[in-house]
């Protein structure tokens, strides 16, 4: 079934559990979104400005259920859903998603850099997953990627949310999962990341179809910033990388890891 027209490359300063039920069924092409973590996130960055605030809903994770039957009822047939997530909620999302999607990878963001957390007792965490999952039989656009994906995170300075994703990572998504013209939802929009991404799908492959969005977001504060924003001053970043990519085609530099290899010449020691 079709959306109204008005709720077409909207962002709403709303409650998605209240908003998502006023939607008809299989009216909406993707959904891709960065719920709460359940994990009482606050940013802890280290810089002059005031802390980032906390958000709504991120104390529990009792709502899971819930919502995931929503996504596949406004799902279309054959369509994907990309759902973020981190290690120690993983099994949360997955159990409540693979009820109603078939789950067909856990997918490995690597960040630039790492964030701060357990400092002497935990490795440094630089990674975050995101749950692919599809109703009914969709392929993916384009050559077949591997399931982990680098991109850079947006440079702390810019952050004008504390768990902001960057447009280019959530653009590529997009561009696997939709044709141009159609709509993606993201029920937890934040900032309106996800809104960017869709405006920027294939402006720079030629052939300037935007895909549209429909976006919630409870808290006002950063509808607002969304909306009077735009990318700022990420925007002009993702330019000039892509402008420098274009100039000069080169592949992306390898992980800095201290890679132990595996030594086929020989075997392990047998203690006595
Ligand atoms: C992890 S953040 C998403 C950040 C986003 N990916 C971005 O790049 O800006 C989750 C967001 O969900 C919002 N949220 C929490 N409960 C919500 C609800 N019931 N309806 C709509 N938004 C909600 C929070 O305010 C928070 O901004």
């Amino acid at each position: 079934m079709e959306l109204s027209e008005n709720l077409l490359n909207a962002f709403i300063c709303g409650d998605c559990f209240e908003e998502m039920p006023k939607l008809p069924d299989e009216c909406v092409d993707l959904v891709l979104t960065d719920p709460p973590y359940g994990i009482d996130y606050q940013s802890n960055r280290r810089v002059a400005r005031p802390k980032l605030p906390k958000f709504e809903n991120d104390v529990d994770l009792s709502w899971v259920d819930g919502w995931v039957e929503e996504v596949y009822r406004v799902l279309k047939p054959d369509r994907h859903f990309y759902c973020f997530t981190r290690f120690d909620m993983y099994p949360v999302f997955y159990r409540s998603i693979n009820r109603f999607f078939k789950v067909k990878n856990c997918l490995i963001w690597v960040k630039n850099n790492h964030g701060s957390g357990d400092l002497n007792g935990a490795y440094a965490p630089q990674c975050e997953m995101i749950i692919y999952a599809g109703k009914g039989k969709r392929l993916l656009n384009g050559s077949r990627e591997s399931d982990v994906l680098h991109c850079d995170n947006v440079p702390s300075a810019f952050r004008r949310h504390a768990t902001q994703k960057p447009v280019e990572l959530l653009r590529q998504l997009i561009e696997k999962s939709t044709e141009p013209g159609e709509l993606v939802l993201d029920p937890f929009a934040g900032v309106g990341s996800t809104g960017l991404a869709c405006i920027d799908s294939d402006r720079f492959h030629g052939d300037h179809h935007e895909r549209n969005y429909l976006l919630f977001e409870l808290n006002r504060e950063f509808v607002e910033k969304g909306r009077a924003g735009g990318l700022g001053r990420q925007e002009i970043l993702l330019e000039s990388a892509r402008i420098a990519r274009q100039e000069h085609p080169k592949k992306r530099p390898a992980l800095r890891t201290n890679r132990v290899r595996a030594r086929r010449d020989e075997t392990l020691p047998i203690p006595f």
